[in-house]
């Protein structure tokens, strides 16, 4: 019998993390003090993350040992399962051999736990006693609570204002695990205060909730802040996807031809291919795709230049991708890609073109989520049907060449409490959002001048 899922046993879950800044052939630029615009130290980042993730954040060693503290935490879920979608492949008619790794299977539903419980460990190790972090569509918020619980630590996180009101259910996921989540902007930080001020009806963004998250952190001798994606410590913690899928596609006797992920700040797609980026070296051929919605058009629109991660100025200037920090995208159902920026590691590979990037409209992608519910029964987060939308762009093109291509995509998260989302776009409610350009144009005219 053809089988539906390769399945890697416990004691097959990685050891290591692999740090693709090691064999990166561009290495992303230093982060920079935005008051001296010189590089960073570890004393200016000290004031809101852990030593241990700071120096994972610059390290040069290709391997880093996994504490054994957090793999018993990962083995909760782990390793995910890499399913073969025969039944997209048979409703699209496709010569192509489409797989996906299911990172949905986590407790809080996506990849993000996979760097939740690594930094709250950390962050515990650390003597912390409260975390603050923001979030877009609710799930990292749910992830980091989630980690939290485990290792003794308060939790506070500030959702998107959008989000907030779009997935009461994941508030309740969040006050579940025992933490606190307010909508961002709120009236509980001078970046949120600012903010209300010049717009009250703000939707909110991620760059907003960020400053409200750091502010928090950095005025509470208690508290460090953790950021869900974009930093490099974040997609090292992630890569236990790729290498897992390593694993699993020799089980299945394949190469992939074509990755792809979906990209709002960078993790799960970093995840997924940077255990990949030696092999692309060695073999050009093999295409690694970033997708992101047409409205929040990071990659594929944006400058790489230096930027602020957050809408207050409050980060350090990191060179990537980016719309501009106070860029407020569209209010579109896949909050979690609504970040105007981009994971530096992300953005070094597809500017020296290791990797590519394509952009999604809402309802073509939302038509693949469907399709790919009623083909393979998971319900995909509106985040992940954007990689969904992207495979099967690309098993149609097999299908007029008649090449019998393998292509790998990360199935990020379940929607099973975006169903309001689904609900919309049942009854016709959504829309696509054309690229904002004149509200790009603006935001880039505040890019820092270096
Ligand atoms: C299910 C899912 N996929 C993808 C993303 C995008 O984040 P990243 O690019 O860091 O993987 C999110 C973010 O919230 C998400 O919830």
């Amino acid at each position: 019998m053809a089988l539906h899922r390769y399945l890697l046993g416990e004691d097959a879950l990685p050891k290591k993390w692999y740090n693709v800044l090691a064999d990166m052939p561009t290495k992303p630029a230093p982060y920079l003090n935005p008051a001296t615009k010189k590089p960073v130290g570890p004393e200016d980042l000290s004031a809101i993350f852990p030593m241990d993730l700071i120096a994972q954040e610059v390290s040069a060693d290709r391997w880093i040992d996994i504490p054994e503290e957090v793999l018993e935490v990962l083995g909760l879920w782990r390793p995910t399962p890499l399913h073969r979608a025969w039944r997209l492949e048979q409703a699209l008619g496709t010569p192509a051999r489409i797989y996906y790794k299911n990172e949905s299977v986590s407790p809080p539903g996506s990849h993000k736990p996979n760097t939740s419980v690594a930094q709250a460990f950390y962050n515990k190790k650390a003597g912390m006693k409260r975390l603050s972090t923001e979030t877009g569509a609710g799930q990292w918020g749910s992830a980091l609570a989630f980690a939290c619980n485990y290792y003794g630590l308060e939790c506070k996180v500030y959702m998107v204002k959008v989000s907030y009101e779009q997935k009461p259910y994941r508030r309740s996921m969040i006050h579940s695990w025992g933490a606190n989540v307010i909508p961002s902007p709120s009236n509980e930080t001078n970046a949120g205060r600012e903010i209300l001020a010049r717009h009250p009806d703000s939707p909110g963004s991620l760059g907003i909730a960020i400053s409200e998250a750091v502010e928090d952190a950095a005025t509470h001798g208690d508290t460090n802040y953790s950021l869900g994606s974009v930093l490099n410590h974040v997609v090292l913690h992630q890569t236990v996807v790729g290498l897992e899928l390593k694993k699993q596609m020799e089980m299945a006797g394949e190469k992939p031809d074509i990755l792809i992920g979906c990209t709002g700040g960078g993790s799960n797609f970093g995840g997924l291919v940077a255990p990949y980026v030696p092999d692309k070296l060695e073999n050009p051929d093999l295409r690694i795709i970033a997708v992101e919605p047409s409205s929040c058009p990071t990659l594929t629109k944006g400058a790489f230049a230096y930027d602020f991660g957050d809408t207050a100025q409050m980060t350090p200037l990191m060179q990537m991708f980016t719309l501009g920090h106070d860029f407020v995208p569209p209010g579109i159902h896949a909050g979690g890609l609504r970040y105007h920026g981009m994971s530096p590691i992300v953005s070094a590979l597809v500017n020296d073109g290791t990797a590519e990037a394509v952009a999604g409209d809402q309802l073509e992608v939302f038509e693949s989520g469907v399709l790919f519910a009623r083909t393979e029964g998971i319900i995909p987060a509106p985040e992940t049907s954007h990689a969904i939308w992207a495979a099967v762009q690309e098993a149609k093109k097999c299908n007029e060449t008649g090449q019998e291509k393998v292509i790998c995509f990360n199935l990020s998260g379940h929607g099973h409490f975006d169903m309001g989302a689904y609900d919309a776009y049942f009854a016709g409610q959504l829309q696509d959002y054309p690229y904002p350009e004149d509200a790009i144009k603006e935001s880039m005219a505040a890019l820092p001048k270096l």
